[in-house]
């Protein structure tokens, strides 16, 4: 499902604002240093050996990421796309900035949505697109566009948002109450754990791994990072 060019829009607002407030923040900069750590250890079992070309599709304006963060030592040449364009980042703390930028150091970084990528057919070994498709204007075509720039046999490595069935009604409640309050700007799509599940599914059939919630939890849970690792 897409979005309007002016809800994306100012999605997009919402979202860069809360990057551009925080480039001299040393405990976001941490934060974004060691989140999605959990998927870095399945993703080292499915990606055996070290590969030439890995993409991250929404890499954030930091230009960190997730590959670059966890993954160098297998992800061969990294590519971060993003809107946004990348920021500066000052730090109070002169070793952690060094850290910092041998991190982005590690990222070719390109403006670009990822619904239209500037790659050829088949380029990558390995993708991945972490916390993105919920603020996107069409997640269905960021997966079909990965799709097509993973080589055959490639790894793509995928997580969103999802929602409890009474958590997003709950949502849409509250962002009825408050459609401009920033976490509903920011997220225009939502996704129940089936959902998510069955849209990676429609493009990549061949799962190897997820943290599939309990069905306790997918009915009544609290909202969570989900992940999935797939093999095209
Ligand atoms: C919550 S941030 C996550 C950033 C990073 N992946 C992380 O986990 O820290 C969502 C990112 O998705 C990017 N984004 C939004 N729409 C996008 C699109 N159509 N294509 C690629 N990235 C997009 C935003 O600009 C933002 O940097």
């Amino acid at each position: 499902m897409s979005i309007s060019d002016e809800s994306f829009q100012k999605a997009q607002d919402h979202e860069m604002a809360n990057w551009v407030k925080d480039t001299s923040n040393v405990s976001r900069l941490l934060y974004e240093l060691v989140e999605h750590s959990e998927i870095a250890g399945p993703l080292d079992r499915y990606v055996k050996t070290p590969v030439v070309r890995s993409l991250e599709v929404g890499v954030g304006c930091f230009g960190l990421g997730f590959l670059a963060a966890h993954f160098a030592h297998k992800a061969g040449r990294i590519d971060g796309i993003d809107p946004l364009p990348r920021l500066d980042i000052n730090l109070p703390d002169a070793d952690l900035q060094r850290y910092v930028d041998a991190i982005r150091g590690r990222v070719h970084y390109q403006s670009c949505i990822g619904e239209r990528m500037p790659f050829d057919d088949a380029t990558f070994d390995l993708v991945a697109c972490i916390n993105v498709v919920d603020h996107a204007q069409s997640p269905e075509s960021i997966l079909k566009e990965i799709q097509r720039v993973l080589k055959p046999g490639g790894i793509f490595a995928f997580s969103v948002s999802t929602l409890s069935f009474a958590g997003e009604k709950k949502w849409h409640f509250n962002r009825w109450r408050k459609p401009n309050e920033w976490l509903f700007v920011a997220h225009p799509h939502t996704y129940q754990w089936t959902r998510a599940d069955a849209m990676i599914r429609s493009f990549f059939p061949n799962v190897l791994w997820n943290d599939q919630p309990s069905t306790f939890k997918q009915w009544a849970g609290k909202g969570r990072m989900s992940y999935w690792i797939v093999q095209k």
